[in-house]
């Protein structure tokens, strides 16, 4: 069918054709800008969208500089590397009315005085440029253009459609500005909570000493930071013995540890010493029955911290670990709550908790162990490819299991960018089951792309990589007891997966 054709049924058959084309660019610009590519690979992808879609041999989107003197190209399809390089493109001499707000067409740019460039064009075989402003807050902030090899008169429909393009790309860029600005609000409130957490309540010079009574104190205190358990060093003395209503005796344990509520006294090895403290300790419990105090050499307190289920690591990899977020009892503790929830919430249903290889395997294993109900359990596994302008996850072991008519708890260990449990989620509602819900253990929720319903969750995380707990980086850490933050510098810029 020609454009040209005057039957009713031919021109139907065209505007068809082009609302096909139309919807199908949507699609994929919207996909694109939706997702969690980077902003380049969005407006690339989008450029290419456009000109396919209007029949356009390229197009390009441009950004005017702060100052507004010029136009930067940020995208391109289409055009060849000497027309993109052809030469700064200044605000005033190139198509200067489109910054105004106005959509230009221009049907032969080669012999166009509003064209700042007609050779670069020619050499191009560039013949017709269609312009639109990318408004913004309602300013200009750049163009979006795009270039036909025949001389074109651009129809309405034609101009319809970039001008909505144009909007499209304003929100893109919007949504990086937005994403840029909560992660730096959100880095900003991390730094000022840690700022915060290092400023004793009671003044400095006697809780952070920069020097301790004995080197074994400040190795103590290194291992409570790492272990992220606070402490106070010396905090109080406690008046053991009077005389004529003066005190004469006096003790002052080494630490307080506020979590536990218990005082802690060092000591060596050396007999001499020891003896004397454990009277002095006999002396103090008797004085002051409430209080918890206990005498610890080196072992001694490896042995307190494995109790509560810090430290026993013997040969398990730790180096890398910069900091830890949450110690094993506090997991376990936070897991616990979670279960009484399901339990409670699931009474009388046919629950299935669903888990996604490998990182779940800690938590899917306390969590089902202190659900107090009638349970099954499946896992899946998935993997994820990427080529350069997409990156896709696929099922590489589906559910042993039908859940139709079930209660499904989707379990997991973190939620990043939301994309994993988007896929999995539509991929499990379309098994039919009787409800879907989602438990994670972690929400590292200010880089969250895809927004995806979570019904139970353990701990908000902010945007550091975490191992642990079942956790891995490139397969190791699995096995720790706690979960920790890696050292950023080791992590490589391919990211996650
Ligand atoms: P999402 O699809 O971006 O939400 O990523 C989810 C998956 O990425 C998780 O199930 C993990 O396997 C992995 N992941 C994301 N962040 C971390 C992390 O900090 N440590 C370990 N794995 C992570
Ligand atoms: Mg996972």
């Amino acid at each position: 069918m020609r454009v040209g054709d005057n039957s009713i049924l031919g021109r139907e058959a065209v505007v068809d054709n082009r609302e096909h084309s139309y919807s199908q660019a949507f699609k994929q610009i919207a996909k694109a800008v939706n997702s969690l590519l980077p902003l380049n690979n969005v407006l690339n992808s989008a450029a290419k969208s456009t000109a396919k879609a209007l029949k356009a041999a390229g197009c390009s989107i441009m950004l005017l500089n702060p100052q507004r003197e010029h136009l930067d190209i940020i995208a391109a399809y289409g055009l060849s590397d000497i027309y993109l390089r052809k030469g700064a493109l200044k605000a005033s001499k190139s198509l200067p009315e489109v910054l105004d707000g106005k959509m230009i067409a221009i049907f032969d740019v080669t012999q166009d005085k509003r064209a700042q460039y007609p050779e670069a064009a020619e050499m191009e075989r560039i013949s017709s440029v269609l312009a639109a402003p990318i408004p913004q807050k309602g300013e200009v902030i750049g163009e979006i253009r795009i270039y036909t090899r025949e001389p074109r008169q651009f129809s309405q429909a034609d101009k319809n459609f970039l001008a909505t393009i144009a909007d499209i790309v304003a929100i893109a860029l919007e949504k990086t500005e937005l994403y840029q600005v909560l992660k730096t609000e959100h880095e900003e409130t991390v730094t000022q909570r840690r700022r915060l957490a290092e400023t004793p309540k009671l003044p400095s010079s006697s809780l952070r000493p920069s020097s301790f009574g004995h080197s074994s104190e400040g190795e103590f205190a290194k291992l409570l930071d790492f272990y992220r358990i606070e402490w106070l060093y010396e905090p109080r003395s406690f008046p053991l013995a009077w005389q004529d209503n003066k005190v004469t005796e006096m003790f002052t344990p080494d630490f307080y540890l506020p979590e536990l509520d218990l005082y802690i006294e060092l000591t060596t090895l050396k007999q001499s010493l020891i003896t004397e403290k454990n009277r002095k300790l006999r002396r103090l419990r008797e004085v002051y029955p409430e209080i918890n105090i206990k005498l610890l050499n080196k072992s001694d307190y490896l042995r307190l911290l494995a109790k509560y289920g810090y430290g026993h690591l013997g040969g398990t990899k730790v180096e890398g670990i910069d900091h830890i977020l949450f110690s094993h009892t506090q997991i376990q503790r936070r897991v616990k709550a979670l279960a009484k929830r399901i339990s409670r919430d699931y009474v009388g249903r046919k629950l299935i908790l669903i888990g996604i290889l490998r990182g779940v395997i800690c938590f899917m294993s306390d969590l089902m162990q202190h659900t107090t109900l009638p349970l099954t359990v499946d896992f899946m596994s998935i993997s994820y490819y990427g080529t350069d302008n997409e990156s896709a996850v696929k099922i590489t072991k589906d559910l042993d299991t039908s859940i139709a008519g079930l209660d499904v708890l989707m379990v997991e260990d973190i939620v990043d960018t939301g994309m994993t449990l988007n896929y999995v989620l539509n991929h499990l509602a379309s098994h039919n089951p009787a409800s879907l819900r989602v438990c994670t253990l972690l929400d590292k929720r200010v880089r969250r792309l895809i927004d995806v319903p979570l019904d139970y969750i353990g701990f908000e995380i902010p945007d550091e990589f975490v191992v642990g707990y079942g956790l891995d980086y490139h397969g190791e850490y699995r096995n720790l007891p706690f979960i920790g933050a890696l050292n950023p510098e080791l992590i490589e810029d391919e990211g996650k997966k």
